[in-house]
């Protein structure tokens, strides 16, 4: 099956839902169908801008998904802040973002609770998107595929193969996240093949070939193109870039 490129705008903690209601408005007025039919699009709000999204989609019939940024694992309870898997999904919310490095830095997320929230999003009927990477250091070192893989492996423990493979792996190198300095497409493509190889090593080679696995870390127009055209890489996680309409649109129509 061939796999459908996949652009997901990470809006981090930006934008106010009155500002997100113009950003997702202003992003379809650049996109027509046949960009849609070519690339899945997702835009992940804050919390508090997902009813507004996901108002402005229903009303306007946008072929756009809903993402979130992050979830809890459990369906309910005494958790002060926080906000559950059936509470996004039943707002319209298709793909959730897990282990994010900014999450996995500034609070506390450690391989296992990454794997507890990705089978929540799963069993809430949403799409996980799977996020790891290697700092500057462990490149440096040598051990970038030893770091992914185990992240990889964690994250998906236990997962039988048909539900690993809905899954959405976007491989971040974090000295690339927000820095402007983007991966070469050699090294992001490069680590994209490892990790379909070695989540064809786990749930076996047609798994392998049909998991979509995405690249992240200072996409932009310039640079999204090269990135494409690496075989092994079927989309990109936007951030910064992606709270400008025009360049995130840009961005997604990488073939222009
Ligand atoms: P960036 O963020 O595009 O601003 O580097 C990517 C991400 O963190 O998902």
């Amino acid at each position: 099956m061939a796999r459908k490129d996949f652009m997901c705008g990470n809006w981090k903690m930006n934008a106010s839902h009155l500002e997100a209601i113009q950003m997702v408005q202003k992003l379809s007025y650049r996109l027509d169908l046949a960009d849609y039919d070519r690339v899945e699009v997702v835009v992940a709000p804050p919390f508090t801008a997902l009813r507004s999204v996901q108002t402005v989609i229903e009303a306007d019939h946008l072929p756009i998904g809903l993402g979130a940024q992050n979830t809890h694992w459990l369906d309910d309870g005494p958790f002060t802040g926080e906000v559950s898997p059936p509470m996004l999904a039943k707002l319209g919310v298709g793909h959730v973002l897990v282990g994010h490095s900014e999450r996995r830095e500034h609070f506390g997320e450690d391989d296992a609770i990454v794997s507890r929230k990705l089978r929540a999003v799963l069993g809430a009927g949403m799409t996980p998107i799977l996020c790891l990477g290697e700092t500057l250091e462990e490149r440096e070192g040598g051990v970038t595929e030893e770091k992914v893989s185990g992240q990889l492996d964690a994250g998906l423990k236990g997962l039988a193969p048909e539900e690993a493979v809905q899954v959405i792996v976007a491989y971040e190198p974090i000295w690339a996240i927000g820095t402007g300095r983007t991966a070469t497409p050699d090294q992001a493509g490069e680590a994209c093949e490892f990790l379909r190889s070695s989540f064809g090593g786990t749930f076996g080679g047609s798994m392998g070939d049909e998991v979509r696995i995405i690249y992240g870390g200072s996409v932009n127009p310039g640079n999204v193109s090269a990135l494409m055209a690496k075989k092994h890489i079927d989309g990109a996680l936007v951030g910064g870039t992606s709270l400008d309409p025009d360049q995130f649109a840009s961005t997604i129509r990488y073939w222009v």
